[in-house]
């Protein structure tokens, strides 16, 4: 007789000591941990990290932590959506073993006096208009990987810069944890999943799918001889006059250093980062897009 499949509760943690003796057991059998670094309000992007962790690993660790530290003055963090219940629902069904959900004081206890920095790759891009930012998610998720130790880390290549710098940090710190990048997950029009496409009113929201229209178009215009500067300055125009408010940038970088190309070259990747009134909406493309 076969023994009957036994499903275990998830379980959610709030100290590194429970996450670090829940997890214990799983260690010592040898299996694969990964983690998913999350600040909830969830959705299918979230979710496709999660499967492809569920996929990969036999124990999979979901962190649920508002980083205030990456956030600026003037940011959402006070606003951004918080709904733990839903959240936790949603990591249930699809197939996480525990929930790291720490207060603020266990990844920032008092008279903590260290931050982790990347520099160079987090200068640029987003680095620029958003100061101090990548500071925050490099400590936070420094202390996420500390609590959770885990062999396999993954990333939403929407936020493409962040998961740059977070292999930048591993690779540098020599940490024996793997990276993984997954694919950005868009709505039917193109526009990339996210929480914040919940503050676009019905106008924002029919003006956001240029941002992915514009990338895909400049994506396939690139070849020998073709002036990089003016095609993100297009890219740009572009963005205004599909009704987006300001550009903070639309750059045409390498892949692996984030640094801007003066010409075509192979693996190279659009970003862009603007502003529908006061919502900011990042995106970036492969500059050879899948079929
Ligand atoms: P958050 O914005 O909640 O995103 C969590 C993860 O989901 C990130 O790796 C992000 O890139 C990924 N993600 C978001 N939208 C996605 C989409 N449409 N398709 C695929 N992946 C997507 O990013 C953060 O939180 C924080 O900076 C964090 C890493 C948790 C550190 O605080």
């Amino acid at each position: 007789m076969t023994e009957p499949e036994v499903s275990y509760p998830l379980t959610v943690l709030r100290t590194a000591a429970e996450l670090r003796a829940a997890t214990q057991t799983y260690r010592d059998e040898g299996k694969l941990i990964g983690l998913v670094p999350t600040m909830g309000a969830l959705h299918q992007g979230h979710l496709a990290l999660v499967d492809r962790a569920a996929r990969d690993c036999g124990l999979v660790i979901a962190s649920l932590f508002v980083n205030p530290t990456q956030f600026g003055e003037g940011e959402d963090f006070d606003a951004y959506p918080r709904n733990e219940a839903d959240d936790i629902a949603k990591f249930d069904a699809h197939g996480v073993d525990f929930v790291y959900a720490p207060d603020a004081a266990e990844i920032y206890p008092a008279g903590l006096a260290t931050t982790v920095t990347v520099s160079g790759i987090t200068e640029g891009l987003c680095g620029a208009t958003r100061p101090g930012h990548f500071d925050g998610v490099t400590t936070v998720v420094s202390r996420l990987f500390e609590h959770c130790a885990p062999d396999v880390a993954y990333f939403g290549e929407k936020d493409y810069q962040q998961y740059k710098v977070v292999q930048r940090l591993v690779e540098q710190l020599g940490l024996d944890i793997r990276v993984v990048g997954i694919t950005t997950v868009r709505e039917r029009d193109g526009l990339a999943l996210s929480s914040r496409n919940a503050y676009l009113n019905p106008g924002q929201r029919r003006a956001a799918p240029a941002m992915y229209g514009t990338m895909f178009a400049l994506a396939g215009r690139l070849h020998d001889g073709v002036d990089i500067a003016a095609q993100c300055a297009w890219g740009a125009q572009a963005l205004l006059d599909a009704g987006f408010d300001s550009v903070d940038y639309f750059e045409i970088c390498d892949a692996d250093t984030l640094i801007p190309a003066t010409g075509n070259a192979p693996n190279l990747r659009i970003l862009a980062a603007a502003r529908l009134g006061k919502t900011r909406l990042i995106d970036n493309m492969p500059v050879d897009p899948p079929d």
